[in-house]
């Protein structure tokens, strides 16, 4: 089978080529990315080489190339994990967003009916539902939960999986959609919470916590999302959404300081700054459809996985070292001068 994995230069998208070609060395997969800033070709070094893999630069909304990749390769299954998917960068400049996260899925999806593709899977988020109180831990989000979002990302997301639904109902092309909770693990992109503080901590720099850092995320160790996404575009059914979750809620804060205990750092390097707007309260899945239909279970628990985490970043300081003395350094300055 050939497999097109769409931002497999990002963080999940990387992860999931990294475990799929060793776990499925008969598929070829061909990975289509525009090496955006949250790109990078560093995460694919190890399998570059390998027989079962293809690197293609490119833009999932230039249909010109899209086309052409997609005459040339006669993919079986399309996996869509490029996006924009910085919640602050949305805040600042949701126009990319809407592009590449709306229109972009529009144009895979035309290539996949005009060339025959088996099945095209939508890599969604929880975020479509909006947030949850923090004063009722018993409530979950279910794929029944009314998609109601907050942030320009979110929105670009929730309209994504709307129109996926639509190509599924008015064509009948064969779509899947996954709904993941926060993820985390190596190659994680330092402007997101985890790896952002790994590094600043380590750094001895100040730690910028939202508001007062009460906000829960649900959280998932990468690769437990890779093997969940490979199981629902085997065996999924079509035209339908699963969730998936581990039951990890943790509040920010609770992140912050389980990480600075690991690197032995002070609290004092934590500093709450100014509140994201819209800034979801808690997020939290029920897995319940994915683990009893397709029989998935998370690997890790979020004590297992942090701890595979923080020393993976320490064991592999060039990968993000690289990221932060670059263009990045402009990027901090600028979106955390006025949270002070
Ligand atoms: P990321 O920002 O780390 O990577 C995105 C990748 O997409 C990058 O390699 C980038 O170069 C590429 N890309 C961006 N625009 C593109 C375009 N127009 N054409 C081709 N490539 C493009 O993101 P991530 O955290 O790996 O997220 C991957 C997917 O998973 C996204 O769809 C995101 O919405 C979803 N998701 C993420 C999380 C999370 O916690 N990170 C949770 C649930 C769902
Ligand atoms: P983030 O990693 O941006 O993911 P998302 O917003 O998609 O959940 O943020 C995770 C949580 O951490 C969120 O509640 C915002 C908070 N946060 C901070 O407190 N400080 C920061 O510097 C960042 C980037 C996030």
């Amino acid at each position: 089978m050939k497999i097109l994995v769409t931002g497999g230069a990002g963080f999940i998208g990387g992860n999931y080529a990294l475990t799929m070609t060793k776990a499925h060395p008969e598929d070829t997969y061909v990975v289509l990315d525009a090496l955006t800033y949250a790109g990078n070709l560093e995460t694919l070094a190890s399998i570059m080489n390998e027989p079962n893999f293809k690197f293609v630069k490119g833009n999932i909304c230039d249909r010109e190339l899209v086309d052409q990749l997609f005459a040339e390769e006669q993919f079986d299954y399309v996996i869509n994990f490029a996006a924009e998917t910085h919640v602050d960068r949305s805040v600042e400049d949701p126009g990319i967003f809407l592009t590449t996260n709306i229109l972009g899925v529009q144009t895979l999806m035309d290539a996949c009916r005009k060339y025959g593709v088996k099945r095209y899977h939508q890599v969604s988020t929880d975020e479509v539902y909006g947030d949850l109180p923090l004063d009722r831990p018993d409530l979950l989000f279910t794929e029944e939960t009314p998609i109601h979002t907050s942030s320009p990302y979110s929105a670009s997301k929730a309209a994504a999986d709307l129109l996926v639904l639509a190509y599924h109902r008015t064509y009948g092309l064969d779509v899947t959609i996954s709904r993941c909770s926060n993820n985390y693990g190596p190659y994680h992109f330092p402007e997101k919470l985890i790896p952002l503080m790994i590094s600043r901590a380590l750094a001895d720099e100040s730690l910028p916590v939202y508001g007062d850092g009460a906000n829960v995320r649900d959280w998932l160790y990468v690769t437990d999302h890779c093997t969940a996404i490979d199981l629902i575009v085997r065996n999924g059914r079509s035209g339908e959404v699963y969730n998936i979750g581990g039951h990890n809620e943790k509040t920010n804060l609770e992140v912050v300081k389980t990480i600075l205990k690991a690197l032995g750092k002070p609290e004092s390097l934590i500093h709450f700054v100014k509140d994201r707007p819209g800034h979801d309260l808690r997020y939290a899945m029920d897995p319940t459809k994915i683990e009893t239909e397709l029989g998935w279970k998370p690997e890790y628990t979020f004590d297992t996985g942090i701890q595979k985490t923080i020393e993976w970043y320490l064991e592999n300081r060039e990968w993000w070292e690289h990221i932060i003395k670059g263009e990045y350094q402009n990027y901090y300055a600028e979106m955390y001068k006025d949270r002070n």
